[in-house]
């Protein structure tokens, strides 16, 4: 079992397995960004398998698929089939702007996945289209619509709230989820590189006691996930929400992750620095012992917390490249 100096638990991994993306949202890659990971340093599926089956008997029970796009990485079914076959991981999910899970889908399904989170930002095309970067919303409803009838469940709806964008797109995406289904889970916007900063930052607890007057919510206590997500809940169950709100509220003192970029980086918290790159070791033959060890030693240089707050700029390295 791993835990860190502050006494948390770590049996969550973030796995990107890629940092590039179809779409270009404005609180994630810059536009223009030219500074991706080249092919030869990206972990490959062995080096991969490795590296989770030592988390898994270190304790992790939890992957999540993450990116840039995840679907965009070649063979990602297979991946994700061989990672739900190591011992202990009883909980493989993904994370997905969904422009390719209409042809993915069954196959996730079939590989194992059992959850998925889906970033959609608004129900109206030009909003999508500027924020996304091009007409992106009616290839991503086919995606989820097609996740949905594959009999993925739960699905979870990941809307960063941004003021002066679709801030008034809420209650709209709130009556789709209810109408499909879905969770819908609100995120206030992190700075990372030069985005997030420039996204309108929104704090979402006026809006959960909005939403929560309106809809009669109530908090729940159930875990929905591996995440940082606070639930609320209508009584008859019909609808629920999660709030993510790392600026007005953090939630760093439950933490229970680590993240593993696409060029084998260890990256203790998303709004911190500190790291350790696993490929150099894996590409001159650690055994699986010291790979432990190595892991072992990471977890002790986990931070306390992020200071996204204190320090907007501090964090240079952009959301793709870290895994969401
Ligand atoms: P589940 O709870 O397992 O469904 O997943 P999740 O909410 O952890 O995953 P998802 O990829 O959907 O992430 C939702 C949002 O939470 C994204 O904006 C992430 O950047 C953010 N997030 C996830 N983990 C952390 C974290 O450790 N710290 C911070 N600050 N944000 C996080
Ligand atoms: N702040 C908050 N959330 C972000 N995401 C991407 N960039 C940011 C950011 N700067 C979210 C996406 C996706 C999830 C994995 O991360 O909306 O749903
Ligand atoms: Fe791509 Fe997701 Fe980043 Fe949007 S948030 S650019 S969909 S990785």
């Amino acid at each position: 079992m791993l835990q860190d100096r502050f006494g948390r638990r770590i049996d969550y991994v973030r796995l990107s397995v890629t940092d590039r993306c179809d779409l270009r949202c404005n609180y994630c890659i810059p536009k223009g960004f030219k500074g991706f990971e080249e092919p030869s340093h990206w972990l490959t599926f062995d080096e991969i398998e490795r590296v989770i089956g030592a988390f898994a008997r270190l304790g992790t029970r939890r992957v999540r698929l993450t990116g840039g796009e995840p679907l965009l990485r070649r063979g990602v079914t297979e991946l994700a089939a061989r990672l739900s076959a190591l011992p202990g991981l009883d909980d493989l999910s993904l994370s997905t702007n969904a422009t390719q899970l209409a042809r993915h889908a069954q196959a996730l399904k079939a590989a194992g996945v059992s959850r998925l989170n889906v970033s959609l930002d608004s129900l109206r095309r030009d909003c999508m289209t500027e924020v996304t970067g091009r007409d992106s919303l009616p290839q991503i409803l086919d995606g989820l619509m097609a996740a949905k009838a594959a009999g993925l469940a739960p699905i979870k709806i990941n809307m960063v709230a941004m003021q002066g964008v679709n801030e008034h797109d809420i209650e709209a995406m709130v009556g789709f989820c209810i109408e499909h289904g879905f969770i819908l889970r609100l995120i206030e916007a992190m700075p990372m590189g030069d985005t997030g900063r420039n996204a309108q930052y929104l704090d979402v607890q006026p809006v959960l006691a909005r939403l929560r007057d309106t809809f009669g919510l109530t908090p729940q206590t159930a875990t929905l996930g591996g995440g940082p997500a606070r639930y609320w809940a209508t009584a008859d169950g019909r609808f629920t929400l999660g709030v993510i709100s790392p600026i007005s509220q953090h939630f760093c003192a439950t933490c229970n992750r680590v993240r593993l970029s696409v060029d084998g980086t260890l990256y203790m918290c998303l709004g911190q620095e500190e790291s350790v790159a696993l490929r150099p070791l894996l590409r001159a033959g650690i055994s699986d012992t010291e790979l432990e060890n190595v892991i072992r030693d990471a977890i002790e240089l986990k931070p306390e917390r992020h200071e996204f707050r204190e320090q907007p700029g501090k964090v240079v390295r952009i959301m793709a490249k870290t895994g969401g």
